[in-house]
């Protein structure tokens, strides 16, 4: 499975990337105003030079050719830039456009397996189910997960899972049960699954151990 960081904070980035195992970074619009970011291509691209792996940036427009070219633009920001397109009719439309022209979607704001499932028909690099903003609603957000997975199995579409509104590391969890391509989460979520207090204590105990036979070092 894939990581992510959900996030716009270089700061943020820069640490989840020294830790070795950041896959890629999705950003949304609002994740760029709680971050104050005022010149989102300068921004865009300081995010793709943090890491080689794919990173999200969303479009604003709600139109068919004002997606395209502004999916044209964000594109031609970094290579590695893929261009988060919300699911509308337009969006729908826009993937397809997308697709032929090689340049990488990230479908968002899925909240059933049929949206998906057309997202995926249109080409869709990746879609991105909202996981916790359906459990906010008294929704099972996981079972999104397992029937995308279902539908993108029996069909055998390339389109990848992307785990996202993740709240909690039992979502990480989950969503790699599930067999979820990838989960995008908050820096405080990565953080949170290196924690575990028996490893604090076990590895005390060791130092402590050590320090009984040998001295302080
Ligand atoms: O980037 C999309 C998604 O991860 C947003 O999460 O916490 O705002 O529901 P959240």
């Amino acid at each position: 499975m894939l990581f992510f960081v959900d996030t716009a904070l270089l700061s943020e980035i820069q640490e989840a990337a020294s830790l070795g195992i950041l896959d890629g970074v999705t950003t949304n619009p609002s994740l760029m105003a709680k971050a104050g970011v005022k010149d989102f291509d300068a921004h865009y691209r300081a995010i793709a030079q943090l890491t080689s792996g794919p990173v999200s940036a969303e479009v604003i427009s709600t139109t068919y050719a004002d997606m395209i070219a502004e999916a044209r633009h964000l594109h031609s920001l970094a290579p590695n830039i893929v261009v988060k397109i919300p699911f509308t009719p337009d969006g729908v439309k826009a993937l397809h456009t997308l697709k032929e022209e090689n340049i990488p979607t990230n479908c968002t704001l899925i909240f059933s397996p049929l949206q998906a499932l057309i997202a995926a028909k249109a080409g869709a690099t990746y879609v991105s189910p909202f996981i916790g903003r359906l459990d906010d609603v008294g929704h099972e957000g996981m079972e999104l997960i397992r029937q995308i997975r279902q539908i993108f199995d029996n069909y055998g579409f390339e389109t990848k899972i992307l785990a996202a509104s993740i709240r909690h590391p039992l979502h990480v969890l989950q969503a790699a049960l599930e067999g979820a391509d990838i989960a995008t989460m908050p820096f405080s979520v990565l953080k949170q699954l290196f924690q575990h207090p028996l490893t604090d204590k076990g590895l005390a105990q060791f130092l402590a151990d050590y320090e009984k036979l040998h001295g302080r070092s």
